[in-house]
């Protein structure tokens, strides 16, 4: 990777941590789902087991730190102090996209954290062109070289429509995802990057033999919108007029779910800042959730300690949701009753039509 794209690397990260990248106009619309209080809940907070498993490892709870970045010196800062922060934490990690280190073996030191993170369950990443380029077996190499426990695979067609550099053509997309399962099978996840999947895209990603889908839906960080504030005056005019594109992410997990029906793992992700609005997405069906800019902000803040507190602060919150809705877990958080309504509810409805 030649250096103005790592200097790139470095721009994205400047915007995500300062910048207005989480647009007005997109929600997740998690604000539409209620849980149902229980004043008599028999329980002690000690009660609650939040633990999970997934890809054969153990999680402390259904949390992940999803991709973020790689390829610059200061990427490798947040990749180790995020990873660090996950092994004390007990949560799952995401590398970002590791197409800088795919092009140039200068920056494979960048992605280097299993010395920090021995225990934890790691994910490598890489963009769906990349992945056509390098075929399955370049893909599981990489998933190798920085010792990954699975591979993500991303799918972000609305952030390179509004690159002025980005790629204009997605065909054979179902194609490579169909030898890469075959290839990776459960090590496999697919996921957006924050315009999110639909059940219909999720039912073509099953029958495909996806087993992981992370929905990485509306209403939290936009690339659309990173991208606009880096873009010159037409691409910025054109990229800020979708910023709001994509489906909501709590519409997207719980059709993604019902799509799925148990077929595969779903994770939520897009817009979760709470540890209440974990335990919504649980309840709509998800497995997991999964956050970005929040974390990477506390990162920013306060180096580790700082992402601790913040991976912390959403596991607490996720405990007490569970209490005060009488929940020992998760499968019994699904039982309890919960109110959907007004946009949320005729998203889901909508999505369903279509089958
Ligand atoms: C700084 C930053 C960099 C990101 N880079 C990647 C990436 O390289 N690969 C990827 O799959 N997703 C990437 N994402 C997307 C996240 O993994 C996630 O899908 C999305 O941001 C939604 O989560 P959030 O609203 O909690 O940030 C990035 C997100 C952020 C904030």
């Amino acid at each position: 990777m030649s250096e103005p794209t790592s200097r790139r690397k470095d721009a994205h990260l400047d915007l995500c941590a300062t910048g207005e990248v989480e647009p007005a106009g997109a929600s997740t619309l998690f604000a539409q789902v209620s849980l149902v209080h229980d004043a008599l809940p028999d329980l002690a907070v000690e009660d609650i087991d939040l633990g999970t498993r997934w890809m054969g490892k153990r999680l402390r709870a259904p949390l992940l730190i999803t991709g973020m970045t790689g390829g610059s010196d200061r990427a490798g800062k947040v990749n180790r102090e995020l990873a660090a922060a996950a092994e004390k934490c007990g949560i799952a990690f995401g590398l970002g996209s590791q197409r800088a280190m795919s092009e140039s073996a200068t920056w494979a030191e960048s992605y280097r954290v299993r010395d920090v993170a021995p225990n934890t369950l790691l994910l490598g990443n890489i963009g769906l062109i990349q992945a056509q380029k390098l075929g399955p077996k370049g893909c599981l190499g990489l998933m190798d070289r920085v010792g990954a426990d699975g591979l993500c695979l991303h799918l972000n067609p609305a952030q390179e429509l509004t690159q002025p550099e980005g790629d204009r053509d997605f065909r054979g997309g179902l194609e490579l995802v169909r030898a890469l399962a075959s290839e990776l099978g459960e090590k496999l996840v697919v996921k957006e990057t924050g315009c999110g999947i639909s059940p219909q895209v999720a039912r073509r990603l099953v029958s495909a033999g996806v087993r992981n889908i992370d929905v990485s839906g509306a209403g939290g960080t936009s690339w659309v919108r990173v991208e606009a504030l880096r873009a010159d005056r037409q691409a910025a005019r054109l990229g800020e007029e979708m910023a709001a594109w994509g489906i909501p992410t709590a519409a997207a997990t719980a059709s993604v779910a019902r799509a799925v029906g148990g077929k595969a793992m779903v994770i939520a992700a897009g817009g979760i800042r709470s540890g209440l609005e974990i335990a919504k997405a649980l309840a709509l069906g998800a497995d997991l959730a999964g956050a970005a800019l929040p974390v990477f902000r506390a990162q920013q803040a306060g180096g580790q300690a700082g992402a601790e507190r913040e991976i912390e602060h959403l596991v607490q919150g996720l405990v007490r949701a569970l209490l005060l809705t009488g929940s020992r877990n998760v499968a019994e958080l699904r039982k309890k009753p919960r109110v959907v309504s007004g946009e949320l509810s005729n998203w889901i409805g909508s999505l369903a039509e279509v089958p």
